[in-house]
C-alpha cells in the first residue's frame, strides 16, 4: 500500500523541484502523476518538442527516490493543433463546436487526432518506457469529463453509420431491430442514419441506445490505441482515472485494456451534486456520505475483481461543486483508510500545491497556493505512517452492474424519479448497513464466489443470461431481483411478455408497471406489515412463485409485490417496487440469515470493511460513537477509525 500525489512541475519554478520532490518523501509519498496536461510545454509548436524539462523533473523526482506515473497529455490538445484542422473539435448534443479554452475538446474519431495522438503518445513511450524513476502510465486524463463521450460531429456519424453496418449486416436488420415501421422511420441504407440528436422529440431509444454504445466503444477503441503504442516500448503497467457516478461508457469493458483500474475520489464534491436528502447533506457536509464513496470504490474494484488505486483523492476544498465547504479535520486520513479497506492498493492526492490561477485557483492541494503545508499534509503523514501490506477483499454479497441497463433504463425512465444510480445506491446502502462487505460486478461474471446475488434492475435480457442465472441458482446460489428486469431485448424493445427470459426462474409475469411522480407514496402488506414503496411497482403475477408480499392499492387488482421462486438447490426472490432501504432490509434480512451471512446492525454514518490482513470500523459522523455489537466493543471520536490487524 502506497501514496501518492498529483504534480504539475510546469507550473511552478524549476528551484522549487528539488525541495518539493524532498518533502514528498519526507510525508511518505512514493508515487508522483506528471505530465496529463503539458502538452503547450511539451509541444510549444508543430513538430517543435520540448522535453528536456520534464527529463530534468522526472530525474528530481526518481533522485529522492520517488517513482513516476508517466501521463500522455492527449485531454487538452494545444491550440496550435486545433487550429491546424478542421475536424478534431467535439460537437456538443445541440450541434455545436466546443470550442478551445478549457479541455476534453478533442473527438475520439476525428482521423487527425488520432494520428496526433500516435504521433505524441509514441515520442513519449520511448522517452519514457524505460526510464528508471518512471513505473507506470497513465492515458490522457478522465475520459468523458465534461459530458464528452458522445461527440455530434461528422466524423462520428460517419463512423456510426459504420459501426451499425458491421453490427447488423442488412438495412432490414436494423429496421427490425428498432422497431423503425413506427412513425415511418425506416431506413434504406446505412448511409441515411444520422446521430440522434436534435429530432423533433426523442428520437427511437434503440436507436439511441445503440449510439451510446458506439459511442462508448469509440472511447474503448480510442484508449486501445494509447495501450498499444506505450507497451510497445515500455512494461510499465498502463492505468486510466475514471470518475465517480459515471457512466457514459462501458467501464467493464474498457478495463480489459488497462492493467490497473483508477479512480478520483472526491467526496464531498460528490456529496454536493448527489440527489440525497437535505438532512442527510448536512449530516455528512465534511465527510461526505460513506456509501456513496464506497459504492465506487467497490464498482472500480470489480471492473476488473483486482485491487484499484485512486490517482486523485480530495485533500481539502475542491472547487467544482454548487458548494464547496471545507473537509473535516480527519476526513482526509478517513477518506484514505476508507479507499484501503475497500481494495485500493494505492492512493494518491490531487493535488500537490494549490494552482495559483486558472479555472481550479479555488481548488485545495497538500500545500496551499504559497507553497507552504496545509493541513491534508499532516494527515497523508499520519496515513503513510500507518499502512501495512493487504490481500484482497472478502465478500460473500455481490450486486449485479450493468452500464448498458444504466443507458436503457435513463433512456425511458417512465417516472421522473428512476435513477439507475439511485437504486443501485438503496440497494448498496441496505446492505453496507448491515455490516457486509459488497462485491459490484458484471451480470455475465462468474457468480459462483457469492453466496447471494443482487440485481436492482436487470433490464435488458437474453436467453444466455437467463441461463446464466439460472444456474446460478440451481447451484444454490440466492438471487435477488428488482424493479424494471426482464422487460426489454438488448435491442431495447420489449419482452412480449415480461420478464422474457427470466420467467422460469422468476416464476411469474408482470402484467403492468406503475410510475409514480416525486412525492406519491403507496403501500404493500406482509402479513400484518405495511411498508411503503414510491417510483416505480411491478404487478408481479405468479405462475409458480410464492407471494411475500402484495400490493394494496385497488388498481393493481391483487398483484404480487415481492414473490419467492426455488429451483434447484438455490431460490430467486423478486422485489418489484422501487422502495428505501429500511423496507429492503425488511427482505434481505431473512435471506441473509438462511444464507448464514452474519449481519450487525449498523448505526448510521458507521460502516465496517476488511480486506485480508486488516478490518477497518469507520466512524463518518460528526460525533462520537459507542458501538455494542455482537463482537464490536468500542467508542470512536468523530470522524475517526479503528483498526484490526491479523
Ligand atoms: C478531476 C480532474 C483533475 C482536476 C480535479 C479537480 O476531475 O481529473 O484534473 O480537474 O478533478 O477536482
Amino acid at each position: 500500500m502506497k501514496l501518492g500525489v498529483c504534480y504539475y512541475p510546469e507550473h511552478w519554478p524549476e528551484e522549487t523541484w528539488k525541495p518539493d520532490a524532498k518533502r514528498m518523501k519526507d510525508i511518505g509519498i512514493h508515487w508522483v502523476r506528471v505530465a496529463e496536461f503539458a502538452w503547450s510545454r511539451l509541444e510549444p509548436q508543430d513538430g517543435k518538442l520540448n522535453f528536456d524539462w520534464l527529463d530534468r523533473s522526472v530525474d528530481t523526482l526518481g533522485e529522492a527516490g520517488l517513482s513516476v506515473v508517466m501521463c500522455t497529455p492527449t485531454a487538452t490538445p494545444p491550440k496550435w493543433l486545433i487550429d491546424k484542422y478542421d475536424d478534431v473539435l467535439q460537437v456538443d448534443v445541440q450541434g455545436r463546436p466546443r470550442k478551445f479554452g478549457s479541455r476534453r475538446h478533442y473527438c475520439y474519431n476525428s482521423a487527425s487526432y488520432r494520428e496526433e495522438t500516435r504521433r505524441i503518445t509514441s515520442v513519449m513511450a520511448e522517452r519514457y518506457g524505460k526510464h528508471e524513476a518512471v513505473a507506470a502510465w497513465q492515458t490522457d486524463n478522465e475520459y468523458g469529463c465534461h459530458d464528452t463521450v458522445r461527440c455530434y460531429c461528422p466524423n462520428c456519424e460517419r463512423e456510426f453509420r459504420v459501426w451499425l453496418e458491421q453490427k447488423y449486416g442488412a438495412i432490414a436488420a436494423l429496421n427490425e431491430a428498432w422497431w423503425n415501421v413506427f412513425w415511418s422511420m425506416e431506413y434504406n441504407d446505412f448511409s441515411q442514419i444520422d446521430l440522434p440528436n436534435l429530432t423533433t422529440t426523442e428520437a427511437n431509444p434503440s436507436h439511441s441506445l445503440d449510439f451510446y454504445r458506439f459511442a462508448s466503444d469509440s472511447v474503448i477503441s480510442y484508449n486501445q490505441l494509447q495501450c498499444k503504442l506505450i507497451r510497445e516500448k515500455s512494461s510499465y503497467p498502463v492505468s486510466h482515472n475514471v470518475m465517480l457516478y459515471f457512466g457514459d461508457f462501458d467501464h467493464f469493458k474498457f478495463a480489459k485494456d488497462l492493467d490497473i483500474i483508477t479512480w478520483d475520489n472526491y467526496p464531498l464534491g460528490m456529496l454536493e451534486q448527489s440527489p440525497l436528502p437535505a438532512e442527510v447533506k448536512a449530516h455528512f457536509l465534511r465527510t461526505g456520505h460513506p456509501d456513496l464513496i464506497s459504492l465506487i470504490h467497490d464498482l472500480y474494484y470489480g471492473l476488473k475483481d483486482q485491487p484499484f488505486w485512486v490517482m486523485e483523492q480530495q485533500p481539502g476544498q475542491v472547487n467544482w461543486a454548487p458548494s464547496n465547504p471545507i473537509p473535516a479535520k480527519g476526513a482526509v486520513r478517513l477518506w484514505s483508510h476508507q479507499a484501503f479497506g475497500h481494495g485500493a492498493d494505492v492512493v494518491s492526492y490531487f493535488r500537490w500545491r494549490a494552482a495559483n490561477g486558472a479555472q481550479e485557483l479555488m481548488h485545495a492541494g497538500l500545500n496551499k497556493h504559497d507553497g507552504t503545508p496545509d493541513r491534508a499534509t499532516t494527515e497523508a503523514r499520519q496515513v503513510a505512517n500507518e499502512l501495512r501490506m493487504l490481500g484482497k477483499k472478502q465478500t460473500e454479497v455481490a450486486l449485479l452492474f450493468d452500464y448498458e441497463n444504466l443507458w436503457a433504463t435513463e433512456l425511458q425512465k417512465h417516472a421522473q424519479g428512476w435513477s439507475y444510480w439511485g437504486l443501485m445506491f438503496s440497494y448498496y446502502h441496505a446492505l453496507r448497513s448491515l455490516g457486509l462487505d459488497v462485491a459490484i460486478v458484471h451480470p455475465r461474471s462468474d457468480l459462483s464466489p457469492y453466496k447471494l446475488a443482487v440485481a436492482p434492475a436487470l433490464h435488458l435480457v437474453d436467453e444466455a443470461l437467463a441461463k446464466h442465472l439460472e444456474s446460478y441458482v440451481n447451484q444454490g446460489g440466492q438471487l435477488v431481483i428488482g424493479p424494471r428486469s426482464g422487460f426489454k431485448t438488448l435491442s431495447n424493445v420489449v419482452q412480449e411478455l415480461a420478464p422474457g427470459p427470466l420467467q422460469n426462474l422468476m416464476g411469474l409475469t408482470v402484467s403492468h408497471v406503475d410510475a409514480l411522480r416525486p412525492g406519491i407514496s403507496d403501500t404493500i402488506l406482509k402479513g400484518d406489515e405495511t411498508l411503503s414503496y414510491s417510483t416505480w411497482a411491478d404487478l408481479l403475477r405468479p405462475t409458480t412463485a410464492e407471494v411475500l408480499a402484495s400490493y394494496t392499492n385497488p388498481a393493481y387488482e391483487g398483484a404480487a409485490a415481492v414473490c419467492q421462486q426455488a429451483h434447484g438447490k438455490g431460490r430467486c426472490l423478486t422485489i418489484g417496487m422501487w422502495t428505501e432501504p429500511e423496507v429492503l432490509k425488511v427482505f434481505l434480512k431473512p435471506v441473509l440469515q438462511s444464507l448464514t451471512i452474519a449481519i450487525q446492525d449498523l448505526p448510521e454514518g458507521v460502516r465496517l470493511a476488511s480486506r485480508e490482513g486488516r478490518s477497518y470500523i469507520y466512524n463518518f459522523n460528526p460525533h462520537e460513537v459507542k458501538l455494542e455489537l455482537q463482537d464490536i466493543k468500542t467508542t470512536l471520536n468523530a470522524f475517526d477509525l479503528k483498526f484490526k490487524d491479523q
